[in-house]
């Protein structure tokens, strides 16, 4: 049995998927069922899905039938064709190995300092009475915590210039003109692109730097600059010794693979800058998401205030205290429920594949869909409705609910996200007291390939405890 498809030309299926991609998933539910077919031009056909079994029959199938670099293609020309992200089967297995020490639960004890304290300095700024948004302040602080965790960077110049240069380079590769030119273009193509318009252009008499006209030239002069960076940095680790230092960019020089091979040069770096694409906006917007949601319901912001006084009293909280925060923990989940940032996640089936009652062909595309599955009825009573209170003493199905995806692939940075995102939210809610700026109601816009609140969610501070 065939799946239904969407009727509309691939590129309208594009155009919505960029930019309206709730309301087109919410419409093609309605319209075509639990799970449906859309097509993008250039790419294979890609099943989306709702339906539980269907998920974990996707989160429980083989690797080498379930590929996910073709699905991260887009991200290519920022990560890299070594990252985690765009490897499958056995690679991925050598890679996701070496790479996974670092991100160990029992590890996030020794990042918790630089993540409090990232807030805490970022806090300090915050202005009194004036306007300014939580998405922007966030992702400063997300950057510093990956800046000083992930590349071992301590505060001082270099690493307020690569905390300029970060940001603008990540900036730039969420901007939907390289979100549309990726999903249209193959790889090498848009590496190729990438390259166009690098150096300036001698036009009759002028030099003229297209390079700034263009949002992909820039972000292939600000890519240039930060490998650079990079190699150097990994060059000169490997000259001085990396045996004392605690940050993942030195744990990853020092791992090697069951044949004793370290990682190379390139993979270090395409790896480095995945955890720095991956780990930074994903988690900034899901703390934004989380004040959007508790700032309009002060009920909820009573009992996390009361949870962390009983839990932490009016100190800062202790790395050790980090996992009783139970109410905390709750609402992080609640916030992923109703806004998971990554809001589908995929594989491409590598073998003719029977999912649910459907016939797959393949090198289909295949999408457990976390917005839509978040939203059943059938699963969430009152699905809009944020309500922290449905997860305390609850542990869902992974595949009823799954922010982090699933599997073999689920998100590395799972444990070290969820920490931060406690660590962070709690510090502000023991240091300032906030207030929406002007009432706004929930609009999504797309950042790359996650979905971020319209406007930032602007605050106020109106008091500091
Ligand atoms: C709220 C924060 C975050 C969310 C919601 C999130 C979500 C996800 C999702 C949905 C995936 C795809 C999983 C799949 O295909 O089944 C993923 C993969 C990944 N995430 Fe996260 N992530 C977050 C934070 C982080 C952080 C902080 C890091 C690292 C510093 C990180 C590193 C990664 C990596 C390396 C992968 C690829 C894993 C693989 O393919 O083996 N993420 N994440």
């Amino acid at each position: 049995m065939q799946p239904p498809r969407i009727q509309l030309p691939p590129f309208l299926q594009l155009h919505q998927w960029v930019a309206h991609p709730l309301r087109f998933m919410e419409e093609s539910v309605q319209r075509h069922g639990d799970s449906f077919v859309m097509q993008f031009p250039n790419t294979p056909p890609f099943f989306f899905t709702r339906d539980v079994e269907m998920v974990r029959q996707l989160f429980t199938g083989k690797p080498e039938d379930l590929y996910v670099g073709p699905v991260n293609r887009v991200l290519e020309s920022v990560v890299g064709k070594n990252s985690l992200l765009l490897l499958d089967d056995q690679e991925h297995i050598r890679e996701r190995r070496m790479m996974t020490p670092p991100f160990h639960g029992e590890r996030m004890l020794s990042y918790g300092r630089s993540m409090r304290e990232a807030a805490s300095r970022s806090i300090d700024g915050w202005p009194q009475g004036k306007a300014f948004t939580l998405h922007e302040v966030f992702q400063d602080i997300t950057l510093d915590i990956i800046l000083e965790t992930v590349f071992g960077l301590a505060e001082g110049e270099t690493f307020t210039h690569f905390h300029e240069l970060f940001a603008r380079m990540l900036d730039m590769g969420s901007h939907n003109a390289v979100l549309y030119m990726s999903a249209l273009l193959p790889a090498e193509r848009m590496l190729k692109l990438l390259a166009v318009g690098r150096d300036p252009v001698q036009l009759g008499p002028w030099k003229v730097n297209v390079s700034r006209a263009l949002p992909w030239t820039q972000l292939s002069r600000l890519m240039q600059e930060v490998d650079a960076y990079l190699f150097a940095e990994i060059a000169r680790r490997r000259a001085e010794g990396v045996e004392k230092r605690e940050d993942v960019l030195s744990l990853l020089m020092q791992a090697h693979d069951e044949q004793g091979q370290p990682m190379s040069g390139q993979e270090l770096r395409d790896e480095a800058i995945t955890l720095l694409a991956a780990g930074h906006e994903t988690t900034a917007t899901t703390l934004a998401w989380a004040f959007h949601f508790v700032l309009q319901h002060p009920e909820v912001e009573e009992k996390l205030r009361a949870e962390l006084r009983q839990v932490a009293g009016t100190g800062p909280l202790s790395p050790e205290q980090v996992n009783r925060l139970e109410y905390l923990d709750a609402t992080l989940k609640e916030t992923l429920r109703l806004v998971p940032v990554a809001p589908a996640v995929g594989r491409v089936l590598q073998r003719p594949m029977k999912v649910g009652g459907w016939d797959l062909p393949a090198g289909m595309g295949v999408m457990a869909c976390a917005y839509l599955t978040h939203r059943r009825p059938d699963l969430w009573p009152e699905p809009e409705r944020f309500n922290p209170e449905r997860f305390l003493g609850k542990r869902p199905s992974p595949y009823e609910y799954f922010p982090f995806g699933g599997g073999a692939r689920r998100c590395l940075g799972m444990a070290f996200a969820t920490y931060e995102m406690r660590i962070v939210f709690a510090e502000v809610l023991r240091r300032v007291k906030l207030r929406p700026a002007t009432p706004y109601s929930f609009q999504v816009s797309r950042r790359g390939v996650t979905l971020a609140p319209r406007g930032g969610v602007p605050v106020i501070v109106e008091s500091r405890n």
